[in-house]
């Protein structure tokens, strides 16, 4: 159950970025983390993690300046390592960000998601993103535009 899970979610520390990488999917590098981290100085992105009792277990971002759709938040870059996932934790993370959109005035959340990614489309569409149009190439992969009012 979510509410017995000891989850926060924050903006990282620059000396966590190291802790994230070690416990997020193999495929993502360290130098793509720190490369967030640096836009996220920048003020390109803001770059909030999850916190499982005491350990960095993931991380989710948002612009509103990429891709952008008028009045509209962007999330890209959900990611919870392995061991960690079906537990919660990437609602947890979108419910944030929902959280965030609204607190900016913003009328909705946009992200794009893989066409053959079946667990990030079931939580988008439980979460009750709505698919826009058809699906379009994104560097190299076909994926879906996805929306929420919030
Ligand atoms: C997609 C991802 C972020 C989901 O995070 P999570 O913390 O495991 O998700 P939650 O535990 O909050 O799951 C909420 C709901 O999403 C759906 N879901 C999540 N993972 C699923 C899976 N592997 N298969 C089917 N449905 C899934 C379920 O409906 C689930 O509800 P339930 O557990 O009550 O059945 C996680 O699997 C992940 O990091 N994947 C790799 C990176 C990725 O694909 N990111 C999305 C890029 S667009």
């Amino acid at each position: 159950m979510l509410c017995s899970l000891n989850i926060i979610i924050r903006c990282p520390d620059e000396d966590e970025i190291a802790n994230l990488a070690a416990n997020l999917s193999p495929e993502v590098m360290i130098d793509q983390l720190n490369q967030r981290w640096k836009e996220h100085l920048k003020g390109f992105r803001n770059m909030l993690i999850a916190e499982l009792d005491g350990e960095v277990v993931g991380t989710v971002s948002t612009t509103s300046l990429l891709y952008q759709l008028p009045n509209s938040l962007r999330l890209l870059a959900l990611d919870l390592g392995p061991k960690f996932r079906r537990r919660g934790i990437g609602t947890a993370l979108m419910e944030e960000v929902e959280h965030r959109a609204r607190r900016e005035g913003l009328q909705s959340v946009n992200l794009e998601v893989g066409v053959d990614n079946d667990a990030g489309i079931r939580l988008y569409e439980q979460r009750g993103y709505e698919r826009v149009g058809n699906p379009r190439w994104v560097v190299g992969d076909l994926a879906w535009i996805m929306i929420k009012a919030v």
